[in-house]
């Protein structure tokens, strides 16, 4: 594609902006940023006009849990089921560590922070201990996928390789990155981050599985003849992992996927909430509940809705490579996003200025037919750093982990 073709796509779009600055470029850098655009998916913008419209869903109904009591009396029997499959190879896990952490604040990558006070704890270093209570206990290990994106994969990798894997098998972690995607302002128009460099983000966590797949990890999967996958977020850091309990109740129920949920806090917390939607599991993110759902209450006095997922799901291999190639929803998310302006001087907002697209992992559960909601202590196993301070930051995070004798 030359200029002129590249000129004449960006009209149809209206993003004649992205060549504001061309002239000025060197030779290298122009084509590389007609190379940029020939690469961008521009029918990711027709979702912003769906913005507006309120996502339309299918008939919501509560779905019951296996809950805490069920666990407690069953635990033997689960935990000898699901370190059985790890045992037998079965098991891999999947750290989903290709966010931005903008809200954090962060220019690294979020697992590299140090969430210790009077020694180094690094949220990775967390993460690997937790696995590693599993592996010794199953005395074997479980392969460990971690997604990373353009913007922090040799972060990753290098923090890795100099603490030595936190002791974990370097074998058995492997890396790849997620696909990206363009940021836009408010009128749609994509954001340039330099002058001859379109501003590009990771796409969300959805793409986990194709991702993992166009990277030859899913080979390895085959190889190693896993067919149970742990997916997790990067940012919890008394995340269980591959936790043998939550496997061996998945296994047994026969559902293809499971999902921790935690007991909602209260009616209005902002959770998204695992219930059915035409019949089929489905979360619905706390923005999309009427008033009727969020106060709709069980004959004993429960909220109807009362199961919120904390990013942490299994899924039955088999049954993603079938859903593989599906469409998945996009959502338009409002962030913060560095951008050059017309001037080209480089401006760092301070307040959210545009929208990103992002795909999301929990959208893959409603493509199944059937998901084990399994009920956790949320102070046990749910402290989430999101934000620099207040709810769900380092502060709460580490009061969290004091409660569970963590010495930080
Ligand atoms: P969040 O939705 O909290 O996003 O990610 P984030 O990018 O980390 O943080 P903010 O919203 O910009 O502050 C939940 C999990 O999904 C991963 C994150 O790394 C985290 O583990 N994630 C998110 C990805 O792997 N890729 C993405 O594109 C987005």
């Amino acid at each position: 594609m030359n200029l002129e073709e590249v000129k004449e796509l960006l009209e149809e779009n209206h993003q004649e902006q992205l060549l504001h600055f061309y002239e000025e470029l060197g030779e290298q850098e122009k084509e590389d940023l007609l190379k940029q655009i020939k690469e961008l998916d521009f029918s990711l913008l027709k979702n912003l006009s769906k913005k507006e419209k309120a996502e339309e869903r299918g008939k919501l109904e509560p779905l019951q849990a296996v809950e805490i009591a069920e666990i407690e009396e069953k635990k033997k029997e689960f935990q000898e089921i699901g370190l059985e499959a790890i045992r037998n190879k079965k098991v891999g896990a999947v750290l989903l560590a290709g966010g931005q952490g903008t809200r954090l604040g962060l220019d690294k990558p979020k697992g590299v922070l140090n969430v210790g006070i009077t020694r180094k704890l690094y949220l990775f270093e967390c993460l690997i201990k937790n696995l590693m209570e599993v592996t010794k206990l199953a005395q074997t290990t479980v392969p460990l996928y971690v997604m990373t994106s353009e913007k922090n994969h040799e972060d990753t990798i290098n923090f890795f390789k100099e603490h030595e894997f936190f002791g974990y098998p370097s074998k058995d972690i492997l890396f790849f990155k997620q696909q990206m995607a363009p940021s836009v302002d408010y009128e749609g128009k994509i954001y340039l981050e330099a002058k001859g460099k379109i501003s590009l983000s990771p796409n969300g966590n959805g793409g986990w599985f194709s991702s993992m797949a166009n990277h030859g990890i899913l080979e390895d999967i085959h190889k190693r003849g896993i067919e149970w996958l742990n997916v997790f977020a990067v940012d919890n850091v008394l995340q269980r992992i591959a936790d043998p309990c939550f496997l061996g109740a998945t296994i047994q129920s026969g559902c293809v996927s499971g999902a921790k949920v935690v007991s909602k806090a209260d009616p209005e917390e902002r959770v998204g909430v695992l219930c059915l939607e035409d019949g089929k599991p489905s979360i619905v993110e706390y923005y999309e509940m009427t008033e009727e759902m969020v106060h709709s209450y069980t004959e004993e006095g429960e909220l109807s809705y009362r199961f919120g997922v904390i990013l942490n799901y299994l899924f039955r291999v088999d049954k993603l490579e079938h859903i593989m190639n599906k469409h998945m929803p996009v959502h338009i998310v409002e962030k913060k996003i560095p951008y050059i302006d017309d001037k080209g001087n480089l401006v760092n907002p301070q307040k959210p200025n545009g929208y990103k697209f992002e795909t999301l992992v929990l959208d893959m559960i409603h493509e199944l037919e059937n998901c084990l909601p399994y009920e956790v202590v949320r102070n046990y196993e749910f402290a989430p750093i999101k934000n620099r301070i207040g709810v769900d930051s380092l502060e709460s995070a580490r009061e969290l982990m004091k409660e569970n004798g963590i010495i930080l």
